[in-house]
């Protein structure tokens, strides 16, 4: 994929002002979609000459069509999709007829790819429906469009195929697109296009057909060539999300980046956000060139008036006509990832160029693609669409999704696996955000650290139930009590009774006992307490994410590292025993993951030594 993105990248330099439509196909396997893309490209006489022949042979390897040209091979590139006969990612095409060019995103048609749909349906302008007349209207047809319609794509061609199956009737047509447009109301679609067509006999798709006298509209191809789309973006106030800083040499700076919405002059003034500071524009250059004016899509390096501090993810915005800020937003999530994503875990978030830590702090429902219907959900599985708020570690400039995609759309990406976990679309900031401000205190921590003498900290006891966290922490606590020192223990099983009563041991569960039990500490250690945490913890982001609210000095990660055969021989609870006779699911080692600690300040080896050799191995430390 990465591959075809740069293909795109190429092809989209070398058209720089060419009138462009992306459009992303949607349909099941059997809709015909890969043979209406494999049409229009071979009648728009993009397929090279090795190609046609490449594929008439592997038409009478493996076509369906008995000789004939299969115009589905040529689109079902993938060896696996060949193999299976299903399309199985999103394949970028380029064709171009005299009037336009277009890319065309192929995407599967399957549930469990709804992933592969948001990735084409992302940046597309259009996109086509498929609906074998044959069938009429399915439950994958009301997911297409629901997805579509999330993605922000206002424009529809209903096409419905295989005209010829049903003699090209046109009650069978009429039936079909009144039973989608009663769904579709429902949809933010600002036009629906039927077209009856048979891509495998050509009806409908370029010509004409001679079989459809009763319709009208134009063909396919005649209404991707001439749909007017993107001028929304075109309209917009000037965005410029910034790159990078281009610093050549001393006399030279500019901040290069490309013109996601409006347009910029030389002599206009721009604000930079979030900072909010002004400035007017010197020059703008492309290459070598020097631009009076730079537009939607350009790649161009600014240079301004006077210095202002801009750096890699700010965004330069028309001076009179900015956008807003905030760190805190309700999104639309699409979940990407075999991992579910669960409140309270925190992701890194990139908009534009900027990247930012992102907290989920709440799903407040997931839809059921099929029936639009919303159900209450504590995590996010792989293809699952939420509505969730975000928290942000940092302000960004944005807009709302709606308004203006490349400001409103953003990625979710693991912090250790950096893959890509989610796809969002911003729907508003929330208000909260602006709202609450932290309140200045007089006697801070230091003044506090002083009266007790010694600053507040944290010893994060992390390991398997029953490896002796607990009984450890213990006899460290004694220790440090006699020597004078103001300590607490924050302990798994009692906190559970309290403060966490509400949760249990599912992984979305977990996840949140330690982030309130991490706020709980810093508020402590705030306090001027040496704070002893012992949770099983099982998981590193959570553990990561704990010591992200501490000082490097105030935080100590220390791995009580017993393994399953010594803690589960010992079993203490009887817990253990419980979950090998399956009567405690979710049991921690057994059927529920434990991370092990990569980077804990201390690894007790706590099996082969007493607890007093515990105890002194972590007072050596701290
Ligand atoms: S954590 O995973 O969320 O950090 P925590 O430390 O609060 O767990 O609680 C673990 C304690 O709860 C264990 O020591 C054990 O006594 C008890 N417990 C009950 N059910 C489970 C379970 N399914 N998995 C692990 N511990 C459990």
């Amino acid at each position: 994929m990465t591959n075809q993105l740069s293909k795109i990248d190429i092809y989209l330099e070398q058209q720089e002002n060419a009138d462009l439509l992306r459009f992303i196909t949607c349909g099941s396997v059997d809709d015909g979609k890969s043979t209406l893309i494999g049409r229009m490209l071979y009648e728009a006489q993009m397929i090279f000459e090795d190609q046609v022949t490449a594929l008439q042979n592997d038409s009478k390897k493996m076509g369906t069509q008995g000789g004939d040209i299969d115009f589905a091979l040529l689109v079902d590139g993938l060896a696996a999709e060949r193999e299976q006969g299903i399309t199985i990612d999103v394949a970028y095409r380029f064709f171009n007829t005299d009037r336009r060019k277009f890319i065309v995103a192929d995407t599967p048609g399957h549930e469990q790819y709804t992933r592969n749909m948001v990735t084409g349906a992302s940046t597309a302008d259009v996109a086509v429906i498929l609906i074998d007349a044959s069938q009429g209207v399915l439950v994958q047809t009301r997911r297409h469009a629901f997805i579509v319609s999330l993605l922000g794509i206002k424009h529809i061609v209903l096409a419905v195929n295989k005209m010829d199956l049903v003699e090209f009737d046109q009650e069978v047509f009429t039936k079909i697109v009144d039973s989608f447009k009663a769904f579709a109301s429902n949809l933010k679609f600002e036009s629906i296009t039927e077209i009856p067509l048979s891509a495998l006999k050509g009806d409908n798709v370029i010509e004409r057909s001679k079989q459809t006298s009763w319709y009208v509209g134009p063909t396919l191809l005649g209404y991707l060539e001439t749909v007017a789309v993107r001028q929304s973006q075109i309209d917009h106030p000037f965005r410029f999300p910034v790159q990078w800083v281009n610093r050549p040499n001393s006399d030279f700076r500019g901040f290069s980046g490309t013109v996601v919405a409006g347009s910029i002059e030389t002599g206009q003034s721009i604000r930079v956000l979030p900072s909010g500071e002004v400035a007017n524009v010197k020059e703008i250059v492309l290459y070598k060139d020097f631009l009076n004016k730079a537009i939607v899509d350009q790649a161009v390096t600014i240079t301004l008036d006077h210095e202002v501090d801009v750096s890699r993810g700010d965004v330069l915005v028309a001076a009179d006509d900015p956008c807003e800020v905030s760190d805190q937003f309700e999104v639309s999530l699409v979940w990407m990832d075999q991992e579910k994503g669960f409140v309270g875990r925190s992701y890194w978030l990139k908009i534009g160029t900027q990247r930012v830590n992102a907290t989920i702090t709440d799903i407040k429902f997931k839809y059921n693609v099929n029936t639009f219907e919303h159900l209450s959900t504590q995590d996010l599985s792989l293809n699952d669409i939420g509505e969730v708020t975000l928290s942000l570690d940092k302000a960004v400039a944005f807009e709302t999704y709606d308004k203006c995609k490349p400001m409103g759309a953003f990625v979710l990406i693991d912090r250790y696996s950096h893959s890509t976990v989610g796809a969002g679309m911003i729907n508003f900031a929330l208000r909260r955000a602006q709202n609450v401000h932290r309140q200045a205190l007089v006697i801070d921590k230091k003044a506090r650290a002083k009266l007790n003498g010694h600053p507040g900290r944290v010893l994060w006891f992390t390991g398997l139930s029953g490896s002796g966290k607990s009984t450890i922490a213990n006899a460290l606590e004694q220790v440090l009590h006699e020597r004078g020192i103001r300590t607490y223990i924050l302990d798994g099983d009692n906190i559970r009774h309290g403060l966490n009563k509400d949760l249990g041991f599912t992984d979305a569960d977990r996840v949140e006992n330690i982030r309130r039990v991490a706020e709980v500490a810093r508020l402590m250690a705030d306090a001027g307490i040496v704070v002893l945490t012992s949770f099983i913890s099982p998981f590193r982001s959570e553990r990561d994410m704990a010591r992200s609210l501490f000082e490097p000095s105030e935080f100590v990660e220390i791995y009580v590292n017993v393994s399953l055969e010594v803690a589960e021989a010992r079993d203490v609870k009887g817990l253990y025993k419980k979950a090998r006779r399956g009567e405690l699911p979710n049991f921690t080692g057994i059927d529920s993951d434990y991370e092990i600690p990569e980077n804990a300040e201390i690894d007790l080896a706590a099996a082969d030594l007493t607890i007093d050799q515990c105890v002194e191995q972590i007072l050596k430390y701290i």
